[in-house]
Protein backbone atom coordinates (compact mmCIF):
# COMPACT_ATOMS: atom_id res chain seq x y z
CA UNK A 1 0.00 0.00 0.00
CA UNK A 2 1.30 3.49 -0.93
CA UNK A 3 2.27 5.82 2.26
CA UNK A 4 -1.19 6.80 4.27
CA UNK A 5 -0.79 10.79 5.55
CA UNK A 6 -2.06 10.20 8.81
CA UNK A 7 -3.93 13.54 9.30
CA UNK A 8 -5.21 13.11 6.20
CA UNK A 9 -9.09 12.91 6.26
CA UNK A 10 -10.42 9.63 6.26
CA UNK A 11 -12.11 10.43 2.76
CA UNK A 12 -8.68 11.42 1.63
CA UNK A 13 -6.89 7.75 2.56
CA UNK A 14 -9.65 5.89 0.99
CA UNK A 15 -10.20 6.74 -2.42
CA UNK A 16 -6.20 6.48 -2.21
CA UNK A 17 -6.99 2.75 -1.53
CA UNK A 18 -9.99 2.54 -3.59
CA UNK A 19 -7.76 3.72 -6.53
CA UNK A 20 -5.05 1.51 -5.92
CA UNK A 21 -6.73 -1.56 -4.61
CA UNK A 22 -10.67 -1.34 -5.36
CA UNK A 23 -12.50 -3.04 -7.60
CA UNK A 24 -12.70 -1.29 -11.00
CA UNK A 25 -14.24 -3.97 -13.14
CA UNK A 26 -17.57 -4.85 -12.48
CA UNK A 27 -19.96 -4.57 -15.10
CA UNK A 28 -22.40 -1.23 -13.26
CA UNK A 29 -18.80 0.55 -12.97
CA UNK A 30 -18.45 0.44 -16.86
CA UNK A 31 -21.63 3.25 -17.07
CA UNK A 32 -23.37 6.33 -15.47
CA UNK A 33 -26.89 4.96 -17.09
CA UNK A 34 -29.19 4.98 -14.37
CA UNK A 35 -31.30 2.81 -15.14
CA UNK A 36 -28.35 0.25 -15.26
CA UNK A 37 -27.18 1.74 -11.98
CA UNK A 38 -30.47 1.25 -10.34
CA UNK A 39 -30.79 -2.36 -11.18
CA UNK A 40 -27.14 -3.29 -10.04
CA UNK A 41 -27.71 -1.70 -6.32
CA UNK A 42 -31.33 -3.65 -6.60
CA UNK A 43 -29.85 -6.97 -7.09
CA UNK A 44 -26.69 -6.02 -4.73
CA UNK A 45 -29.15 -5.28 -2.17
CA UNK A 46 -29.02 -8.68 -0.29
CA UNK A 47 -27.04 -10.82 -3.10
CA UNK A 48 -23.46 -11.16 -3.36
CA UNK A 49 -21.62 -9.76 -6.55
CA UNK A 50 -20.54 -12.87 -8.09
CA UNK A 51 -24.12 -13.92 -8.06
CA UNK A 52 -25.60 -10.59 -9.30
CA UNK A 53 -22.94 -10.92 -12.77
CA UNK A 54 -24.49 -13.36 -14.60
CA UNK A 55 -28.64 -12.15 -13.85
CA UNK A 56 -27.62 -8.51 -14.45
CA UNK A 57 -26.51 -9.44 -17.94
CA UNK A 58 -29.54 -11.65 -18.37
CA UNK A 59 -31.90 -8.41 -17.64
CA UNK A 60 -30.59 -6.12 -19.30
CA UNK A 61 -30.37 -8.36 -22.57
CA UNK A 62 -34.29 -8.84 -22.01
CA UNK A 63 -35.13 -5.13 -20.77
CA UNK A 64 -31.85 -3.15 -22.14
CA UNK A 65 -34.49 0.50 -21.13
CA UNK A 66 -36.36 0.99 -17.89
CA UNK A 67 -39.61 1.35 -20.84
CA UNK A 68 -39.16 -2.05 -22.02
CA UNK A 69 -38.98 -3.31 -18.20
CA UNK A 70 -42.22 -1.31 -17.30
CA UNK A 71 -44.02 -2.91 -20.72
CA UNK A 72 -43.31 -6.31 -19.46
CA UNK A 73 -45.48 -8.58 -17.53
CA UNK A 74 -45.03 -9.44 -13.81
CA UNK A 75 -44.39 -12.74 -14.71
CA UNK A 76 -41.85 -12.96 -16.56
CA UNK A 77 -40.04 -10.42 -14.85
CA UNK A 78 -40.56 -12.65 -11.26
CA UNK A 79 -39.11 -15.82 -13.76
CA UNK A 80 -35.80 -14.32 -15.34
CA UNK A 81 -35.33 -12.93 -11.22
CA UNK A 82 -35.87 -16.67 -9.75
CA UNK A 83 -33.17 -17.71 -7.67
CA UNK A 84 -32.11 -14.38 -6.48
CA UNK A 85 -34.66 -14.14 -3.84
CA UNK A 86 -36.35 -11.74 -2.14
CA UNK A 87 -38.73 -11.27 -4.32
CA UNK A 88 -40.56 -8.31 -3.09
CA UNK A 89 -37.42 -6.58 -4.76
CA UNK A 90 -38.72 -8.11 -8.11
CA UNK A 91 -42.12 -7.01 -7.44
CA UNK A 92 -40.69 -3.50 -6.83
CA UNK A 93 -38.08 -2.87 -9.51
CA UNK A 94 -41.11 -3.79 -11.69
CA UNK A 95 -43.71 -1.44 -10.36
CA UNK A 96 -40.78 1.43 -9.80
CA UNK A 97 -40.01 1.12 -13.67
CA UNK A 98 -43.42 1.62 -14.54
CA UNK A 99 -43.11 4.95 -12.11
CA UNK A 100 -39.83 6.23 -13.78
CA UNK A 101 -42.00 6.07 -16.98
CA UNK A 102 -45.38 7.48 -16.02
CA UNK A 103 -44.26 10.02 -13.46
CA UNK A 104 -40.49 11.07 -14.75
CA UNK A 105 -40.65 10.61 -18.54
CA UNK A 106 -38.45 7.67 -18.71
CA UNK A 107 -35.66 9.12 -16.42
CA UNK A 108 -34.67 8.46 -13.15
CA UNK A 109 -35.03 11.53 -10.79
CA UNK A 110 -31.58 12.82 -9.73
CA UNK A 111 -31.85 13.23 -5.74
CA UNK A 112 -31.80 10.84 -3.29
CA UNK A 113 -34.91 12.45 -1.44
CA UNK A 114 -36.82 11.83 -4.91
CA UNK A 115 -35.36 8.48 -5.82
CA UNK A 116 -36.57 7.30 -2.14
CA UNK A 117 -39.98 8.21 -2.84
CA UNK A 118 -39.63 5.16 -5.58
CA UNK A 119 -41.03 1.60 -4.45
CA UNK A 120 -38.25 -0.61 -3.73
CA UNK A 121 -35.14 2.24 -2.99
CA UNK A 122 -34.41 3.40 0.30
CA UNK A 123 -32.10 5.75 1.49
CA UNK A 124 -29.19 3.99 1.18
CA UNK A 125 -29.62 3.05 -2.54
CA UNK A 126 -31.04 6.38 -3.44
CA UNK A 127 -28.07 7.89 -2.35
CA UNK A 128 -25.57 5.17 -4.63
CA UNK A 129 -27.73 5.63 -7.42
CA UNK A 130 -27.50 9.37 -7.11
CA UNK A 131 -23.64 8.86 -6.34
CA UNK A 132 -23.09 6.52 -9.61
CA UNK A 133 -25.19 7.68 -11.82
CA UNK A 134 -25.65 11.63 -11.30
CA UNK A 135 -22.33 12.61 -8.56
CA UNK A 136 -24.98 13.91 -6.67
CA UNK A 137 -22.70 13.69 -3.26
CA UNK A 138 -25.16 11.36 -0.68
CA UNK A 139 -23.28 9.56 2.26
CA UNK A 140 -24.49 5.53 1.76
CA UNK A 141 -25.35 3.72 4.59
CA UNK A 142 -25.58 -0.16 4.27
CA UNK A 143 -24.69 -3.13 6.09
CA UNK A 144 -21.55 -3.05 5.47
CA UNK A 145 -20.85 0.01 5.94
CA UNK A 146 -22.81 -0.01 9.29
CA UNK A 147 -20.37 -2.47 10.20
CA UNK A 148 -17.17 -0.07 8.94
CA UNK A 149 -18.18 3.08 10.92
CA UNK A 150 -19.10 0.89 14.08
CA UNK A 151 -15.77 -0.40 14.26
CA UNK A 152 -13.48 2.96 13.06
CA UNK A 153 -16.21 5.25 15.67
CA UNK A 154 -16.23 2.43 18.29
CA UNK A 155 -19.55 2.35 18.65
CA UNK A 156 -20.26 -1.11 20.75
CA UNK A 157 -23.99 -1.30 21.27
CA UNK A 158 -26.21 -3.61 19.32
CA UNK A 159 -27.84 -1.70 16.11
CA UNK A 160 -30.96 0.02 17.10
CA UNK A 161 -32.97 3.12 16.08
CA UNK A 162 -30.44 5.11 18.08
CA UNK A 163 -26.76 3.45 16.47
CA UNK A 164 -28.54 4.31 13.29
CA UNK A 165 -28.83 7.99 14.02
CA UNK A 166 -25.13 8.08 14.74
CA UNK A 167 -24.25 6.17 11.89
CA UNK A 168 -26.13 8.18 9.43
CA UNK A 169 -24.29 11.19 11.18
CA UNK A 170 -21.05 9.51 10.91
CA UNK A 171 -21.56 8.99 7.27
CA UNK A 172 -22.19 12.41 6.57
CA UNK A 173 -19.39 13.67 8.15
CA UNK A 174 -17.04 10.93 6.67
CA UNK A 175 -18.35 11.40 3.15
CA UNK A 176 -15.59 13.35 0.58
CA UNK A 177 -15.51 17.03 0.02
CA UNK A 178 -14.59 18.97 -2.80
CA UNK A 179 -11.01 19.79 -0.70
CA UNK A 180 -10.21 16.14 -0.74
CA UNK A 181 -10.73 15.56 -4.18
CA UNK A 182 -8.22 19.06 -4.87
CA UNK A 183 -5.88 17.51 -2.84
CA UNK A 184 -6.18 14.17 -4.67
CA UNK A 185 -5.82 16.26 -7.99
CA UNK A 186 -8.66 14.44 -9.39
CA UNK A 187 -12.32 15.75 -10.34
CA UNK A 188 -15.00 15.76 -7.77
CA UNK A 189 -17.32 13.75 -9.40
CA UNK A 190 -14.13 10.80 -9.61
CA UNK A 191 -13.57 11.14 -5.57
CA UNK A 192 -16.88 10.91 -4.91
CA UNK A 193 -18.01 7.65 -6.88
CA UNK A 194 -14.26 6.12 -5.43
CA UNK A 195 -15.38 6.90 -2.24
CA UNK A 196 -18.62 5.58 -2.25
CA UNK A 197 -17.06 2.60 -4.02
CA UNK A 198 -14.34 2.65 -1.76
CA UNK A 199 -16.81 1.89 1.40
CA UNK A 200 -18.64 -1.14 -0.10
CA UNK A 201 -15.02 -2.53 -1.01
CA UNK A 202 -13.60 -2.21 2.28
CA UNK A 203 -16.88 -4.03 3.86
CA UNK A 204 -16.28 -6.89 0.60
CA UNK A 205 -12.63 -7.27 1.38
CA UNK A 206 -10.95 -5.95 4.42
CA UNK A 207 -13.69 -4.97 6.94
CA UNK A 208 -15.23 -8.68 6.96
CA UNK A 209 -17.76 -9.23 9.18
CA UNK A 210 -15.40 -12.32 10.41
CA UNK A 211 -11.89 -12.28 9.92
CA UNK A 212 -11.13 -8.60 9.05
CA UNK A 213 -7.97 -7.42 7.25
CA UNK A 214 -7.06 -5.25 9.54
CA UNK A 215 -2.96 -4.81 8.60
CA UNK A 216 -4.26 -3.49 4.88
CA UNK A 217 -6.59 -1.27 6.07
CA UNK A 218 -6.42 2.56 4.82
CA UNK A 219 -8.18 3.50 8.31
CA UNK A 220 -6.54 1.32 10.73
CA UNK A 221 -4.74 4.33 12.29
CA UNK A 222 -8.36 5.78 12.80
CA UNK A 223 -10.41 2.85 13.81
CA UNK A 224 -10.97 2.69 17.56
CA UNK A 225 -12.26 -0.71 17.33
CA UNK A 226 -9.16 -1.82 16.56
CA UNK A 227 -7.25 0.36 18.75
CA UNK A 228 -8.97 -0.98 21.50
CA UNK A 229 -8.79 -4.63 20.24
CA UNK A 230 -12.57 -5.18 19.81
CA UNK A 231 -13.41 -5.45 15.80
CA UNK A 232 -14.29 -8.99 16.64
CA UNK A 233 -16.88 -7.73 19.03
CA UNK A 234 -18.07 -4.56 16.84
CA UNK A 235 -21.18 -4.36 15.61
CA UNK A 236 -22.65 -6.78 18.22
CA UNK A 237 -25.51 -8.93 17.61
CA UNK A 238 -28.63 -7.80 17.04
CA UNK A 239 -31.79 -8.82 19.35
CA UNK A 240 -33.77 -11.23 17.49
CA UNK A 241 -37.42 -11.51 17.39
CA UNK A 242 -39.02 -15.12 18.03
CA UNK A 243 -39.11 -16.47 14.88
CA UNK A 244 -42.64 -18.48 13.97
CA UNK A 245 -42.39 -22.09 12.67
CA UNK A 246 -45.30 -22.70 9.68
CA UNK A 247 -45.85 -25.78 8.92
CA UNK A 248 -47.12 -27.42 5.61
CA UNK A 249 -47.31 -29.89 2.91
CA UNK A 250 -46.98 -29.93 -0.64
CA UNK A 251 -48.78 -31.84 -2.94
CA UNK A 252 -46.87 -32.38 -5.92
CA UNK A 253 -48.43 -33.98 -9.07
CA UNK A 254 -45.98 -35.28 -11.41
CA UNK A 255 -46.46 -36.97 -15.03
CA UNK A 256 -42.98 -37.75 -16.72
CA UNK A 257 -41.46 -34.00 -16.53
CA UNK A 258 -43.82 -32.33 -15.22
CA UNK A 259 -45.38 -30.94 -12.34
CA UNK A 260 -48.38 -28.77 -11.86
CA UNK A 261 -48.12 -25.27 -10.00
CA UNK A 262 -50.48 -23.22 -8.95
CA UNK A 263 -49.89 -19.16 -8.64
CA UNK A 264 -49.83 -17.63 -5.04
CA UNK A 265 -51.95 -14.63 -4.35
CA UNK A 266 -50.24 -11.11 -4.50
CA UNK A 267 -50.88 -11.09 -0.55
CA UNK A 268 -48.05 -13.20 1.62
CA UNK A 269 -45.30 -15.20 1.90
CA UNK A 270 -44.40 -16.14 -1.93
CA UNK A 271 -46.59 -13.79 -3.42
CA UNK A 272 -47.13 -14.28 -7.35
CA UNK A 273 -44.38 -16.86 -6.92
CA UNK A 274 -46.29 -20.52 -8.50
CA UNK A 275 -45.56 -23.67 -5.99
CA UNK A 276 -47.19 -27.01 -5.47
CA UNK A 277 -50.51 -27.13 -3.89
CA UNK A 278 -50.63 -27.03 -0.19
CA UNK A 279 -53.92 -29.59 0.12
CA UNK A 280 -54.34 -32.76 -2.38
CA UNK A 281 -56.15 -31.51 -5.52
CA UNK A 282 -57.55 -35.39 -6.54
CA UNK A 283 -58.20 -38.07 -4.59
CA UNK A 284 -54.82 -40.59 -6.01
CA UNK A 285 -54.07 -43.21 -3.40
CA UNK A 286 -52.26 -44.76 -5.37
CA UNK A 287 -48.47 -44.07 -6.67
CA UNK A 288 -48.13 -41.51 -3.21
CA UNK A 289 -44.83 -41.16 -1.60
CA UNK A 290 -43.59 -38.80 1.06
CA UNK A 291 -40.51 -37.51 0.52
CA UNK A 292 -38.22 -35.97 3.22
CA UNK A 293 -38.99 -33.01 5.69
CA UNK A 294 -38.19 -29.78 4.25
CA UNK A 295 -36.79 -27.34 6.68
CA UNK A 296 -36.05 -23.46 4.92
CA UNK A 297 -35.38 -20.17 6.96
CA UNK A 298 -37.07 -17.36 5.61
CA UNK A 299 -36.24 -13.72 7.02
CA UNK A 300 -39.13 -13.63 9.76
CA UNK A 301 -40.10 -17.70 9.54
CA UNK A 302 -39.01 -21.26 9.87
CA UNK A 303 -40.74 -23.68 7.15
CA UNK A 304 -41.07 -26.99 7.39
CA UNK A 305 -42.60 -28.51 4.45
CA UNK A 306 -44.09 -32.25 4.13
CA UNK A 307 -43.88 -33.18 0.54
CA UNK A 308 -45.93 -35.91 -1.53
CA UNK A 309 -45.09 -36.81 -4.54
CA UNK A 310 -47.95 -38.41 -6.72
CA UNK A 311 -46.78 -39.97 -10.03
CA UNK A 312 -49.59 -39.76 -12.52
CA UNK A 313 -50.23 -41.51 -15.72
CA UNK A 314 -51.38 -38.87 -17.98
CA UNK A 315 -51.59 -35.62 -17.80
CA UNK A 316 -54.39 -34.58 -15.64
CA UNK A 317 -56.00 -31.10 -15.15
CA UNK A 318 -55.68 -30.96 -11.02
CA UNK A 319 -57.28 -27.82 -10.39
CA UNK A 320 -58.59 -24.92 -12.52
CA UNK A 321 -55.84 -22.33 -11.09
CA UNK A 322 -53.15 -24.34 -12.03
CA UNK A 323 -50.43 -25.46 -15.11
CA UNK A 324 -48.09 -28.22 -15.72
CA UNK A 325 -44.93 -27.26 -15.50
CA UNK A 326 -41.70 -28.75 -17.47
CA UNK A 327 -38.61 -29.45 -15.24
CA UNK A 328 -36.05 -30.46 -17.53
CA UNK A 329 -34.19 -27.21 -17.17
CA UNK A 330 -34.49 -26.46 -13.63
CA UNK A 331 -31.71 -23.88 -14.51
CA UNK A 332 -34.38 -21.91 -16.79
CA UNK A 333 -37.57 -22.28 -15.54
CA UNK A 334 -40.65 -20.47 -17.62
CA UNK A 335 -42.07 -19.56 -14.22
CA UNK A 336 -40.25 -18.14 -10.59
CA UNK A 337 -40.50 -20.72 -8.10
CA UNK A 338 -39.11 -20.40 -4.42
CA UNK A 339 -36.03 -21.27 -4.05
CA UNK A 340 -37.00 -24.76 -1.36
CA UNK A 341 -39.41 -25.71 -4.98
CA UNK A 342 -36.25 -25.64 -7.75
CA UNK A 343 -34.59 -27.46 -5.11
CA UNK A 344 -37.00 -29.92 -4.58
CA UNK A 345 -37.33 -30.15 -8.48
CA UNK A 346 -33.94 -30.03 -9.13
CA UNK A 347 -33.12 -33.14 -6.62
CA UNK A 348 -36.62 -34.79 -8.73
CA UNK A 349 -35.25 -34.59 -11.85
CA UNK A 350 -31.81 -35.76 -10.67
CA UNK A 351 -32.86 -38.87 -9.09
CA UNK A 352 -34.65 -41.68 -9.82
CA UNK A 353 -37.87 -41.29 -8.17
CA UNK A 354 -37.57 -44.95 -6.22
CA UNK A 355 -34.65 -43.15 -4.23
CA UNK A 356 -37.16 -41.46 -2.47
CA UNK A 357 -38.77 -44.66 -1.19
CA UNK A 358 -36.65 -46.36 1.14
CA UNK A 359 -37.54 -43.78 4.37
CA UNK A 360 -40.41 -41.88 5.65
N1 LIG B 1 -23.11 -3.65 -3.18
C1 LIG B 1 -24.03 -2.70 -3.29
N2 LIG B 1 -23.74 -1.87 -4.28
C2 LIG B 1 -22.59 -2.31 -4.83
C3 LIG B 1 -21.75 -1.88 -5.89
N3 LIG B 1 -22.08 -0.81 -6.61
N4 LIG B 1 -20.64 -2.57 -6.15
C4 LIG B 1 -20.34 -3.65 -5.41
N5 LIG B 1 -21.06 -4.11 -4.42
C5 LIG B 1 -22.17 -3.44 -4.11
Amino acid sequence: MSKINPSASLAEKLVRWQLTHGRHELPWQKTHDAYRIWLSEIMLQQTQVVTVVDYYARFLARFPTVADLARAHLDEVLALWAGLGYYSRARNLHACAQTVVADFGGEFPRTPELLQTLKGIGASTAAAIAVFAYAYPAPILDGNVKRILSRVHGIADAPNAQTDKILWQKARETLIVPTDAARLNIPFADALRAYTQGVMDLGASLCRKNQPDCGACPWQGDCVAFKTECVHAIPAAKVRTAVKTLAFGWYIYRYQNQVWVEQQPAQGIWAKLWVFPQAARIASASNVQKLPLIKHRLTHRALEIQPHLITLDEPLEISQQGQWLNFSDTEHLSLALPKPATQLLRSLGQRQTGLFSSKN
